[in-house]
């Protein structure tokens, strides 16, 4: 039995036009499709002969076809516009083929203008609009050829055309993995028409809430397709804004000459239409010069159209897979490209290339992508503005803040700057733990063990700067063996802790404190610093999306945890890493002391040091923590809780307990005073001590900064003149010391019981924190 035939009409068109048709045809029939093929003769060649560009009849014998496949239209012995106007957009309009679509990629191995750019940050599709807006032809002229004369041109968008159009473009956005759309308009100046667009996506947006949405003007489209090219997945546009558009995407994923179309008409009502998207190149027609990829392409995406899905994706690998890297294409050259008719695998060498499916080498997998090596232009230090610099926009629009979409942080640009923005881009988890889970873990939650349903994630590399910031659903992290971090220990992190306050509330503490302790780690340990106001949006967005996660029995929290890693590939030692990556994780905790509060016992370590002058004591990275483990067991070998650390040098002096800042409380009564070792480089300058230093004096307890040595903490207690002493953090608030010992002996701390200074400022702190106390100096910071 006959396979149903797929009936096609070829219209090879002007110049090029036939020579590329015929390739594609031939390809279409090397994978198999059951064509039947009828050709039209429409054109400047008919146009001269008959003067008719389309008529009626031929128009009515196409609409009986299942597809279009069209070359090139246009020619200089033909008055511009009459060929365009009269054989091309009227078949656009005639058969609505109001969606033209434009995938724009830049294919493995193909040269691109763009030093810069990696296949893998060009690949969008352009979705633009094909049956109005100033390509609809209204308009006219008054006294034409006088120095009166008056030529107008409308833009046509009805509410009609614009919302097919965006919804096909949604639908599209929907079904791949970036699930991002880009509206390009120019709303700042085509107030009515940009209006309508806008509207008519934010519309669609609430539909199609899994999709993020973002707007660009079209200037600035132009500029981040060169600079940015993978800040695009899915743009929609206005007809003639994605002509232009797609022409430079063309030129950025490698030549004109690759650019393939689609002009369809996605109710089926007529047949649709695919073309390559370049002109009819006639200086270059019948000399063998014309490369067929685009028509190729296009015929591709015809397949597609047309459910041979298979062959499409066939068509696509071998034809855009065929140059292998070495035969990287030049760029540039006329507007076809001048290597043309080079095999695809299976049609003249009979060679299946393999390059489709070949992997960059050394490239990495997961979408952290590959190490950013182009030589060593720019040292990072600072660079977190210019980085920014680079997401210097004019696009502003924020969707629901807990519904997908993105969400934009200003953050204050360099002088020559309005403003700079970090577009986050926010992706809600489609299966977040369910209600009655989170409640039963809720109730008890240990601290550090269960995290939240969604994380925060940004990137840094030197040619970027900070880029791709997300929400996204919490999850693993791909990353290649030889990433950096896993062998140098580039990394820091902060803590701090979001609560539930006594009027409902959700707030943090003095976020603005852990942003700024974030970046002193990130300038000592050579890494990028992230502007204050992306740490504290990236928190309030965290929080906000997971604010279920937020505790509310007494004295619980949510532990947020930020850090950031370095995630070049790559063994080199002499230089810090060129990328790396910052994200936030949330995690419910526990009252750290769930059946009141039980001093602990300390051991001096003399064997071990945390810190030395000159070293990374005051940063927060992980490595002091690496260090500090054995010291800590060797403490509980000892029978006590925690480890005390004391100077490099002299080991006399204190230090830190574990990873907390240590109180001395002197005198009891009117007459306490409260002492911490000074910050002398070697110790972690903590947020709760800093605070503790200015409530003290609040609560009538002077608090003083200085050295203290393991004699007078050994000698103040025997005397009973140091009564209490008590360690500070995030994470445990305030620990009581309850005795201490070392190589050299052993005491108690007053009666070894919590004391009522350090009672007292815990309950003050708390009271703070949880908002059943005043906050005097702004330290909470309200969240949601
Ligand atoms: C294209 C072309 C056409 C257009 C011309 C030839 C009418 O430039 O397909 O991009 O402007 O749409
Ligand atoms: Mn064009």
């Amino acid at each position: 039995m006959a396979s149903p035939q797929i009936r096609l009409a070829v219209i090879g068109g002007d110049g090029i036009g036939p020579e590329v048709v015929a390739e594609a045809l031939k390809v279409l029939k090397a994978v198999g499709l059951p064509l039947q093929e009828t050709s039209y003769d429409l054109g400047a060649h008919r146009w001269h002969r008959t003067g008719e560009t389309l008529p009626d009849s031929v128009l009515e014998e196409i609409r009986g076809h299942d597809a279009l496949l069209l070359g090139a239209v246009g020619d200089p012995s033909v008055p511009s516009g009459v060929l365009e106007r009269g054989l091309l957009l009227r078949l656009r309009f005639e058969l609505d083929h109001y969606v033209n679509l434009r995938p724009v990629r830049l294919y493995p191995g193909v040269g691109t203008p763009l030093a810069a750019v990696r296949p893998e940050s060009v690949n969008m599709v352009v979705v633009r609009e094909g049956t109005e807006g100033l390509y609809a032809g209204t308009g006219g002229v008054l006294r034409q050829g006088t120095p009166a004369e008056i030529a107008t041109q409308e833009s046509i968008n009805t509410a009609f055309g614009v919302s097919r159009v965006v919804k096909y473009a949604f639908d599209l956005a929907a079904q791949r993995s970036r699930q991002h759309l880009t509206l390009v308009h120019k709303t700042n100046v085509l107030t009515y028409a940009g209006d309508l667009w806008q509207r008519t996506v934010d519309q669609a947006a609430k539909e199609h809430p899994g999709v993020s949405v973002e707007y660009c003007h079209v200037d600035a489209a132009c500029m981040f397709l060169v600079t940015q090219p993978e800040r695009f997945d899915v743009i929609v546009t206005d007809n003639l804004f994605g002509d232009i558009l797609t022409d430079l995407g063309a030129a950025v994923a490698g030549g004109i000459g690759l650019a393939a179309s689609g002009n369809i008409n996605p109710d089926r009502t007529a047949p649709s239409m695919f073309e390559p998207v370049h002109g009819s190149a006639p200086d270059i027609a019948g000399r063998q010069k014309a490369d067929p990829t685009a028509a190729i392409l296009s015929a591709a995406m015809l397949c597609e159209h047309l459910g041979f899905a298979a062959e499409a994706a066939k068509i696509e690998q071998q034809r855009a897979g065929y140059r292998r890297a070495a035969e990287g294409r030049p760029y540039g050259r006329d507007p076809v490209g001048r290597d043309a008719l080079r095999a695809p695998g299976f049609r003249r060498r009979g060679r299946e290339d393999r390059a489709g499916s070949r992997r960059r080498p050394g490239g990495t997998p997961g979408r952290l992508g590959g190490p950013v090596d182009r030589g060593d232009r720019r040292r990072h230090r600072g660079a977190s503005s210019p980085g920014l610099a680079g997401a210097r926009v004019s696009l502003v629009r924020k969707a629901n803040p807990y519904g997908g979409g993105i969400r934009v942080c200003l953050v204050p640009g360099q002088p020559w700057q309005r403003r700079t923005t970090m577009t986050f881009d926010v992706r809600v988890s489609d299966a977040p733990l369910a209600a009655d889970e989170r409640e039963r873990i809720l109730a008890a939650p240990g601290f550090g063990e269960v995290f939240t349903d969604h994380m925060i994630t940004i990137r840094w590399d030197d040619d970027r700067g900070w880029h791709d910031a997300r929400l996204e659903p919490y999850g693993p992290f791909t990353l290649d063996p030889a990433t950096s971090v896993f062998h140098y220990a580039q990394e820091i992190f902060e803590g701090l802790k979001a609560y539930r306050t006594s009027a409902g509330d959700i707030v943090a503490f003095r976020p603005q404190a852990n942003a700024a302790r974030f970046n002193r780690s990130a300038a000592r340990m050579a890494m990028p610093e992230l502007p204050a106001e992306v740490f504290l949006e990236a928190i309030e967005l965290l929080v906000g999306q997971d604010r279920a996660w937020v505790p509310t029995a007494p004295e619980h929290s949510l532990y947020l945890r930020p850090f950031m890693i370095a995630t070049q590939r790559g063994l080199g030692v002499n230089r810090p890493s060129r990328a790396y990556l910052f994200a936030i994780i949330a995690s419910p905790a526990a009252s750290y002391f769930r059946d009141g509060i039980h001093p602990v016992t300390v051991w001096l370590s003399e064997e071990y040091t945390r810190a030395a002058p000159g070293g990374t004591g005051e940063a927060k990275c992980g490595g002091n923590y690496a260090a500090s483990f054995a010291g800590q067991q060797q403490a509980v070998q000892h029978g006590c809780d925690q480890v005390v650390w004391l100077d490099a040098r002299e080991h006399h002096w204190v230090e830190e307990m574990g990873g907390m800042n240590l109180f001395f409380v002197y005198g009891s009564g009117p007459d306490a005073r409260l002492v911490t070792p000074a910050l002398t480089g070697t110790l972690l300058p903590g947020v709760t001590r800093d605070t503790l230093l200015k409530l003290g004096p609040d609560l009538g307890v002077p608090a003083v900064e200085e050295p203290i040595s393991v004699t007078q903490w050994r000698d103040g207690c025997a005397s009973g003149e140091l009564t209490e002493v008590f360690a500070c953090g995030t994470a445990a608030v305030i620990t009581p010391v309850g005795r201490v010992k070392g190589p050299a002996g052993e005491w108690a701390v007053g009666d070894g019981k919590p004391g009522p200074v350090t009672m007292r400022l815990r309950d003050e702190l708390l009271g703070i924190q949880y908002g059943h106390r005043p906050d005097p100096y702004g330290w909470v910071h309200k969240i949601c």
